[in-house]
C-alpha cells in the first residue's frame, strides 16, 4: 500500500464522488430482501468518511437515491426513505463531532415533511464544520440539477449572454464545491446514471466489481492510489 495521505506529497483528489451501487445484488447473493442490502450499505459509510478525513480529502459526495429510483416498487422507495431517516438519527452527532459539514444535493419534493425536517436539522447543525464536506445526493438527478440552475438564472432576469458556464456551475446543487476529481462506482457498472453529469465533465473514473456493502477503506485507498497515477489532461497536452 503506497497511499500515505497528504503528507506523502501524493496528489490527492479534492472531491471524491461515489455511486454506491450493488446493494440489491449483495442481498440477493445472501437470499435476503433488497432492503437488507440497502441497510448493510449504510454500515460502511462511517469508515469511508474517516478515511477521507485521514487522507485529507476535503469533500465526499455519496449518491444514495436518484430521480429515476422513484420508478422502483414503492415498498423499496419507502424503505430507502426510512434508511435515510435512520442514518441521520444514528450518524449526525458523530459526524458533527468529527467536524463534518453535511449537505443535501437534490430535491426535497415528494419527501415527507418529517424527513425534510430531519435533513434540514442535520444540515443546519453541521453548517459551520470545515474538516470534511459530506454531500448526500438523495433524490438527485444531474439533468434536473442543470435545469434548476438555468431556471434560477432565467428567473433572476439574466440576459442570454450572462448564462455562462460559471453561472450555471455556481447555481448547481454543488455550488461552492470543487468539481469531483474522482468518481467511483461499485458493483462493476460503468455509467454515470445521471450523477453529477455537468460536474464530472473531466473527472477521473474508477469502477470496482466490489458491491457497495462490501466496499471498505482499502478499496477507497486503491482508488485514490490509482487516481494519483493518472495523467489529467483537461484537453491539453498533459502535466
Ligand atoms: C444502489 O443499489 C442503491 C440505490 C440505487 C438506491 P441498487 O439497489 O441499485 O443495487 P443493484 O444494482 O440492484 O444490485
Ligand atoms: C445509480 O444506481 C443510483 C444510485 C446509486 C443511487 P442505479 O442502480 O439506480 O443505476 P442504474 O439503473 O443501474 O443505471
Ligand atoms: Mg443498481
Amino acid at each position: 500500500m503506497t497511499v500515505q495521505g497528504a503528507s506523502s506529497g501524493q496528489r490527492m483528489p479534492q472531491h471524491v464522488a461515489i455511486i454506491m451501487d450493488g446493494n440489491g445484488r449483495w442481498a440477493r447473493q445472501r437470499g435476503l430482501p433488497r432492503l437488507a442490502g440497502h441497510r448493510a450499505g449504510t454500515e460502511n459509510i462511517r469508515s469511508i468518511v474517516t478515511t477521507c478525513v485521514d487522507l485529507h480529502v476535503p469533500c465526499l459526495t455519496l449518491y444514495a437515491f436518484s430521480t429515476e429510483n422513484w420508478s422502483r416498487p414503492s415498498r423499496e422507495v419507502q424503505g430507502l426513505m426510512a434508511i435515510l431517516s435512520d442514518f441521520i438519527d444514528r450518524e449526525t452527532r458523530s459526524l458533527h463531532e468529527q467536524g463534518v459539514h453535511l449537505r443535501h444535493l437534490g430535491s426535497l419534493e415528494g419527501i415527507s415533511e418529517y424527513l425534510k425536517r430531519k435533513v434540514q436539522y442535520a444540515v443546519d447543525l453541521t453548517r459551520d464544520n470545515t474538516r470534511l464536506t459530506l454531500a448526500i445526493a438523495f433524490n438527485y438527478g444531474g439533468r434536473m440539477d442543470i435545469v434548476n440552475a438555468v431556471q434560477t438564472l432565467v428567473a433572476q432576469g439574466l440576459p442570454p449572454d450572462a448564462i455562462t458556464e460559471q453561472a450555471i456551475s455556481a447555481n448547481l446543487a454543488t455550488g461552492g464545491l470543487p468539481d469531483p476529481d474522482l468518481v467511483i462506482r461499485t458493483s462493476g457498472e460503468w455509467r454515470l446514471s445521471n450523477f453529477l453529469i455537468w460536474q464530472a465533465a473531466y473527472s477521473e473514473y474508477w469502477s470496482t466489481p466490489v458491491l457497495w456493502p462490501d466496499f471498505r477503506p482499502e478499496h477507497f485507498r486503491q482508488a485514490i492510489d490509482e487516481y494519483a497515477r493518472r495523467e489529467r489532461r483537461f484537453g491539453g497536452l498533459g502535466e
